[in-house]
């Protein structure tokens, strides 16, 4: 069965627009806390499915959201491929030393597979369990980090304000660069592939460090490699849609649209809504973008940006998200607050 999220995916418009957030399932909540301290440990949390299929569930069962999205993180990519991760607690990742290209190139399909399986585990057991427990019209979302968000972790070794080492390494070692980024389409084709054939419906493709780069280098990095893998996928997947979060992309967003081929595209926080209406909607589904900020606010504040969005984007097809990740500080009142309100809105009335 597909849901609400599809559908929107596919071009249909609905009176109520379907909700998700991004980090839906996070430390904001008591219950994941909870989890996460029985896991040990943030990664062990990723790699144990029973336990991730339970955080996965966790914000579904308490405000019923129209997608649930696998619980895992985009660095599991570079882990599988060979690259050493650690999360220090209240840290960012930390990720080791990039091994060789070549050695990364070398190790072959099947070992990225096996590391990742228990990513697959945790897919179809949450699939079973939406299923079990009442929520069969929730679709179940997969993800994996782009090809130039992951480069970035993967060269600059953990979050930076601009990721330079990054951007310096790819335009002094051009051809370095050119098959890392090669490695990385395949690798998160065949990734996502996979988790479709283990019970997601959709995918979204997180490009967080999108907005760093100039546009000519937004071309080479962002678009080209996002539209192969979409032309992958797609040939793979035909009925699943495919979500791009190109954060910060701006005024080039609608480029991105237009040479991805993606059915939806993740709107960042600065983006005016009246432009994405004017722009971005006749192209393709468009999702968000409320400010995380807003959510942790709460108050007539978040209520009036949520009536803005709504009136704004609601009459064609549009997914209500925020703009980016759900904060920690985040109260689960608001979050309910946000969600009876999108939930009670209606284009009709
Ligand atoms: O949306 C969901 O609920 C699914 C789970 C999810 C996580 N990370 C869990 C997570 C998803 C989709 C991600 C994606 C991710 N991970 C991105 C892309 C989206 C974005 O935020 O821009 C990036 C850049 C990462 C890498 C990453 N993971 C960072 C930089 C951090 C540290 C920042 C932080 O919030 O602590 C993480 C850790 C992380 N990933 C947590 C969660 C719930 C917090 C870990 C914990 O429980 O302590």
């Amino acid at each position: 069965m597909t849901g609400k999220l599809h559908a929107t995916l596919k071009g249909k418009q609905h009176a109520t627009p379907p909700i998700w957030l991004m980090r839906q399932a996070g430390r904001y909540l008591p219950e994941y806390l909870e989890t996460r301290n029985q896991a040990g440990s943030f990664l062990d949390l990723c790699y144990t499915p029973s336990l991730a299929a339970e955080v996965t569930l966790q914000p579904i069962r308490r405000f019923g959201f129209d997608a649930a999205i696998l619980f895992s993180d985009i660095l599991v990519v570079p882990q599988a491929l060979g690259q050493s991760l650690t999360f220090a607690p209240d840290h960012g990742p930390v990720l080791g030393p990039l091994p060789e290209i070549r050695s990364l190139e070398n190790q072959g399909e099947s070992t990225f597979h096996v590391n990742l399986s228990p990513v697959y585990d945790a897919v179809g057991t949450i699939r079973s369990k939406l299923d079990a427990e009442g929520f069969a019209a929730t679709d179940l979302i997969g993800f994996s980090g782009a090809p130039w968000t992951l480069a970035c972790y993967m060269i600059d070794g953990k979050g930076t304000k601009d990721f330079m080492a990054t951007r310096v390494r790819a335009l002094r070692d051009p051809e370095f660069f050119a098959r890392l980024l090669s490695l990385l389409e395949e690798s998160i084709t065949a990734y996502l592939v996979r988790q479709v054939e283990h019970g997601a419906n959709v995918v979204q493709l997180f490009d967080s460090w999108a907005g760093v780069l100039s546009p000519d280098l937004f071309r080479a990095y962002v678009i080209e490699p996002t539209k192969r893998i979409v032309q992958k996928f797609k040939s793979a997947c035909p009925d699943t849609p495919i979500i791009g979060f190109p954060r910060g992309a701006g005024h080039l967003y609608a480029d991105y649209i237009r040479e991805t081929g993606v059915d939806g595209v993740g709107m960042d926080t600065t983006l005016p809504v009246t432009v994405a209406a004017k722009d971005l909607q006749p192209l393709c589904t468009v999702q968000g973008n409320l400010d995380p900020a807003l959510l942790v606010a709460g108050g007539e504040r978040m209520d009036s940006a949520i009536d803005d969005i709504l009136t704004t984007l609601a009459g064609r097809p549009f997914i209500f998200n925020l703009g980016h990740g759900i904060d920690q500080h985040t109260p689960p009142a608001h979050v309910e607050r946000l969600v009876t309100r999108v939930k009670s809105w209606s284009t009709s009335s």
